[in-house]
């Protein structure tokens, strides 16, 4: 088989076999395709698609491609959840705790942020000496003993995926459909859930800009995890506001540590309780309304919150942190945004809003970047509020005060003003299953 005839293949618009995708899989795995051939395929992909049958294959091949997790020896039902990235989305620390609080076990492996968008893991590291990283049976203990891990994602996950997406990164073919879907099915699948709740973003703040390609993917997605075997539900939620009113890693905990105790931002309560109700339900507890209503008593009654402290002691954090002991340390500088002009918030670049947040050091543009955890954008002013000329719209934090400009630039060039109160969206668009 030649690589060659592969990619000419693809580039005349024809289906690819099993054993020809399975050969370019393991080829970028171990180093034998290179770099502009690999490309090459990305690019024809981008423009031709691929069948579903192919995206499978393409799947299940980065799946593969390095160590598949065993969770049997975790008791009991196994529920995981994914999102495809924004701006403000801290809903992993807030879902997961309610979930294990109520007896469905969540073994997690998460990601990192890149570009606008943010990760899990780096919020978790934001509470000093959270260890990231277990080994598989410390992992595996943890689980069965509380409900609760959460972890990075190791050089051996789907090793296929990180030269890919490496590529496809600076090869303008990030946003191609089979190729975002194998990338996250197939790290999704490495694991061994039993089931998987997709929030799939839609919006200025996603990878999908439009909800119709937003359920393109969920589809996609759903119908990829369902052929392996998996119970699966993908809800679109929205991503053209940043998701409650802190960007940023330690910001983000904070306010996620303040919605385990009742006090969250409307959209952001909203959002975990559905995604909560939805995993609970796939692990059999109920119908997604009544295993809503078990994720708010969860929080009301503060078992969501326990679990939490109690995850962040056993992974090596100050679990005063989250039962509110001691306070978050806090970047060194301050500064106040205000508004150059009276008017409703009409619509915000979500995505922008990130980029503020990461020109303040709280993100990384490549991965080998390091990133400031106390940095980022606590939102005054959100879409559909009202603002008065010279009022306040945001704070920016960061250990560097001559990043304030720039990043006050950016958040106030994605704030657009109007006369009218705009029409309110929806937080969630649709459910697939
Ligand atoms: N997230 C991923 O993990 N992969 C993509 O391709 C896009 C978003």
């Amino acid at each position: 088989m030649r690589m060659y005839d592969i990619i000419k293949k693809k580039r005349d618009g024809g289906e690819l076999s099993t054993e020809e995708i399975a050969f370019f899989i393991r080829g970028v795995t171990d180093g034998s395709i290179p770099d502009y051939q690999i490309s090459a395929l990305c690019m024809a992909i981008y423009f031709h698609g691929m069948t579903v049958r192919e995206t499978c294959d393409l799947t299940f091949a980065v799946r593969d491609s390095g160590d598949r997790l065993d969770f049997s020896a975790i008791e009991g039902v196994r529920v995981d959840k994914h999102s495809t990235g924004g701006v403000g989305d801290k809903t992993s620390l807030v879902v997961a705790p309610i979930v294990a609080s109520l007896g469905v076990k969540v073994a997690k492996m998460s990601g990192r942020g890149l570009g606008h968008t943010g990760g899990t893991v780096d919020k978790l590291e934001a509470i000093e000496g959270f260890r990231t990283i277990l080994s598989e049976e410390e992992f595996i203990a943890q689980v069965n003993k509380i409900g609760l891990a959460i972890v990075g994602q190791s050089k051996q996950f789907a090793p296929a995926d990180k030269k890919l997406y490496a590529l496809r990164d600076v090869t303008a073919t990030v946003d191609s459909m089979p190729l975002i879907a194998a990338s996250i099915m197939g790290k999704k699948l490495a694991a061994d859930d039993d089931c998987i709740v997709l929030d799939v973003k839609t919006g200025s703040g996603s990878f999908m800009k439009s909800a119709e390609r937003s359920r393109e993917l969920a589809r996609l997605m759903v119908d990829i995890g369902k052929n392996a075997g998996k119970k699966m539900v993908a809800l679109i939620t929205n991503m053209d506001r940043p998701l409650g009113y802190a960007i940023g890693n330690a910001l983000e905990v904070e306010e996620a540590v303040e919605t385990l105790k009742g006090r969250g931002p409307a959209d952001f309560t909203e959002v975990c309780l559905t995604l909560a109700g939805y995993m609970l339900s796939l692990a059999g507890m109920g119908t997604p309304d009544a295993c809503k209503t078990l994720a708010k008593q969860a929080i009301e009654k503060g078992g969501a919150l326990s679990k939490l402290a109690e995850t962040v002691k056993a992974q090596g954090g100050n679990e005063d942190l989250i039962t509110g002991g001691m306070p978050f340390a806090r970047a060194k500088f301050t500064r106040e945004v205000r508004s150059g002009k009276s008017g409703y918030i009409q619509r915000v670049d979500t995505e922008a809003y990130g980029l503020a947040s990461l020109a303040l050091g709280a993100g990384r543009n490549t991965a080998e970047d390091s990133i400031d955890y106390s940095a980022g954008v606590l939102l005054a002013k959100k879409t559909g509020e009202f603002v008065k000329e010279g009022e306040k719209v945001a704070t920016l934090f960061a250990n560097d005060p001559s990043l304030f400009p720039r990043a006050e630039e950016i958040l106030l060039g994605a704030t657009q003003l109007g006369d009218t109160m705009p029409e309110a969206e929806p937080l969630i668009y649709d459910v697939i299953d």
